[in-house]
């Protein structure tokens, strides 16, 4: 068994939810402007008390619990995050902690930016090949808040924090994945923890020519590889940054818009948790039939990029 399908789904926010009026009054800037130019309506924030690998912990309980499995039988768990709260202890081994997996989980975090999460897919699906368990614990999570500059009305509005996880089995179910990166060091930087600016800047303009290619692109190669059409796919699961990103894909494909999942509107941009908080609200909205066809594209820092086309569950 080669490939891997999703099994359920848990998701976890901060409490605090800070509306577009509320970005208002800590920059220039209008509820009118950040919704006409990016889809965004709300966003989360941890407040000082609350941990990215905390609200992980949480998205991962839900969704080993919703699974129907013991922890005994998870091989390993990935977390997908360029935010992480310290350079070690991992997020994965807090998850591992909190969750009590067992001693030979493998545990790592794994940073592709927004990409993450798909980056975390073809990762488990090829550990999980050769591991003697069959499920794999997949997290996104970021408190980006932490890295935002909140004088700079240019980045500031586009970000929340949040964490989703997936539980996926291996299978064999179709799965088809391709991944790629640019080697970029500068439409998106973050130099992080003990640099002088260690905030987050961004040439919008270069990462929206940058996605609305290299979606397309990945939607294409997937399709071609799978011999499928777009007909076939139930859903296209994009990272989450801007639906003026994920309108012109579709307009530039003639694509039908309603398999294009969207929620951005109220989490705003979660980089690597966009797409398993996407996958999440999709189970809660009853949206996804037991060997849907889902096709995750994601695009991020490093000019990184990748698509995966995974099944919900077996067909019954
Ligand atoms: N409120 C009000 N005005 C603003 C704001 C704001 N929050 N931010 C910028 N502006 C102003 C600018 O200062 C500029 O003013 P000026 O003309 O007086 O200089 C004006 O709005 C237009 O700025 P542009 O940068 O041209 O705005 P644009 O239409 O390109 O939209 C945006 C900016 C939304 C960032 C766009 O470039 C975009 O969607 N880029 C994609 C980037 C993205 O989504 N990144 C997410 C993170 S990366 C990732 O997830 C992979």
């Amino acid at each position: 068994m080669n490939g891997i399908t999703l099994l359920s789904t848990g998701k976890a926010l901060p409490q605090k939810c800070v509306t577009n009026n509320d970005m208002a009054a800590i920059v220039e800037t209008s509820d009118e402007w950040i919704s006409s130019r990016t889809g965004i309506s709300t966003r989360y924030f941890c407040q000082e008390q609350e941990q990215s690998w905390q609200l992980a912990a949480k998205a991962a309980k839900e969704a080993v619990e919703k699974a129907n499995i013991s922890v005994e039988e998870i091989g390993l768990c990935i977390v997908a995050t360029m935010s992480p709260p310290f350079a070690t202890p991992s997020v994965a081994c807090l998850v591992q902690r909190e969750l009590e997996l067992p001693s030979d989980t493998l545990c790592f975090d794994l940073n592709a930016a927004c990409t993450g999460f798909v980056y975390t897919l073809e990762t488990a699906r090829a550990l999980l090949a050769t591991n003697e368990k069959p499920y794999g614990l997949l997290i996104g999570c970021e408190s980006l808040s932490r890295i935002v500059d909140f004088s700079d009305r240019n980045t500031c509005v586009l970000f929340g924090d949040g964490a989703a996880a997936v539980v996926v089995q291996r299978s064999n179910s179709q799965f088809f994945a391709m991944h790629g990166a640019k080697g970029n060091d500068k439409a998106l930087v973050c130099p992080g923890y003990g640099a002088e600016k260690q905030y987050l800047t961004m040439d919008g303009k270069a990462v929206f020519r940058f996605a609305v290619e290299s979606i397309p692109h990945c939607i294409n190669e997937i399709l071609n590889a799978s011999s499928l059409t777009l007909e076939d796919i139930d859903y296209i699961v994009c990272h989450q940054a801007n639906r003026r990103i994920i309108d012109s894909v579709i307009r530039q494909m003639k694509a039908p818009a309603e398999k294009f999942y969207m929620n951005l509107q109220h989490y705003g941009n979660t980089s690597a948790a966009s797409i398993p908080l996407a996958l999440a609200d999709m189970q809660q909205q009853n949206l996804l039939r037991p060997g849907a066809k889902l096709l995750c594209v994601g695009f991020g820092g490093g000019f990184t990029w990748g698509a995966s086309l995974v099944c919900w569950k077996e067909k019954e």
